[in-house]
């Protein structure tokens, strides 16, 4: 089936100028950017994004990092776009990420990975209306 996710291009993917790689990476696969804005998340913006990871240890560095600079947000349309952009991804931790994969070539550490998607349906449905109101999405 046709869905819809939510990805991020983080601010060290940002900052290493490969905002144009990895847009390249959803269009081989088929996704379609169906929207985008780039933005600077607030400490509220970014910690409510990720509320599912308030009680982990590394949850401070990763709102400090999430707001360390701008970060491009969009959402992928195409047939089964969660598991694609997933696939295409690679694997949360870059050491552990297969080769050709996005966190394989472009990020260093699980803290500062690149790219995020939704991992779920739910995930996806909460995430994508969390940045963007149905107006902005362009499905095509
Ligand atoms: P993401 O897919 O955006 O969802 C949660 C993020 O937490 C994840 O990518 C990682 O960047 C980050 N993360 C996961 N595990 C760790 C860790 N052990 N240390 C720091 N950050 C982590």
């Amino acid at each position: 089936a046709v869905e819809r996710t939510l990805s991020i291009i983080k601010p060290d993917a940002v900052a290493d100028n490969v905002i144009g790689k990895i847009y390249t990476r959803f269009e081989d696969a088929g996704l379609k950017v169906v929207a985008a804005k780039m933005m600077l998340l607030s400490e509220e913006k970014a910690g409510g994004f990720y509320a599912e990871h308030k009680e982990r240890p590394f949850f401070s560095e990763l709102v400090e990092f999430m707001t360390s600079g701008p970060v491009l947000v969009q959402v992928l349309e195409g047939e089964g776009a969660i598991a694609q952009n997933r696939d295409i991804m690679g694997a949360t931790n870059p050491a552990d990420a297969a080769p050709g994969t996005i966190r394989a070539d472009f990020a260093k550490e699980v803290s500062r990975n690149a790219v995020h998607g939704s991992d779920s349906a739910a995930s996806a449905a909460r995430e994508i209306s969390y940045f963007f109101s149905e107006s902005e999405i362009f499905s095509r």
